[in-house]
């Protein structure tokens, strides 16, 4: 039988809780939206990761969103990143002239962000920024900094609110820290 409670589970320790997410994520929203005042946003989340944050953060944005998605693997069930970006899926229509910012669950390596600015920036959107909802900053191979950061954190491997570990915990709604 599977468990929402971290009690539960000795290997899970809450990092940061749903009441402390979902503050940040109105925050972040509000702040989105006025700095774009009623501009539509093309908000891109890149899957699987941040379909939870996703779908939380363009209702705290309001006002005129489209949203897409990009299908990405840079990780291939374990906790370690392999450096290597697969497209799974890609955009559904053209972002030329479009303000769009790409929505991720986590930065940690920044691999998988360069690898879409690169990918995205050719298509000519009209702006494109970065709003990933954790940023775990020490891990860094390459320099990134996104515009919009929900929470920085220590370099753990953590999982829930989208991310998963081996496709489970995506469905947790806190994020937790997981050591085995
Ligand atoms: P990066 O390319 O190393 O920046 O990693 C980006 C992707 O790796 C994220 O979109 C996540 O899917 C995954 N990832 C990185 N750190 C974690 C973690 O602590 N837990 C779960 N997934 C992670």
């Amino acid at each position: 039988m599977g468990s929402n409670q971290p009690n539960k589970d000795n290997r899970l320790s809450v990092l940061i809780p749903e009441d402390r997410l979902q503050a940040r994520i109105q925050e972040l929203g509000k702040q989105i939206r006025s700095d774009f005042g009623d501009r539509p946003i093309t908000c891109i989340g890149v899957l699987k990761g941040s379909f939870v944050f996703m779908a939380d953060l363009v209702r705290a944005i309001g006002g005129e969103v489209r949203c897409e998605f990009l299908g990405v693997s840079s990780y291939h069930g374990g906790t370690q990143s392999s450096g290597v970006v697969k497209i799974t899926k890609d955009l559904s229509g053209p972002i030329e002239d479009q303000d769009c910012i790409i929505i991720e669950d986590i930065i940690d390596t920044g691999l998988t962000m360069h690898y879409l600015l690169e990918m995205l920036s050719v298509r000519k959107p009209r702006s494109i920024h970065v709003c990933t909802l954790l940023d775990k900053p020490a891990n860094r191979e390459v320099e990134m900094e996104a515009d919009y950061v929900g929470f920085s954190i220590p370099d753990e491997f953590v999982i829930g609110y989208g991310l998963d570990l081996g496709e489970f915990y995506r469905n947790l709604p806190y994020i937790a820290v997981y050591t085995p």
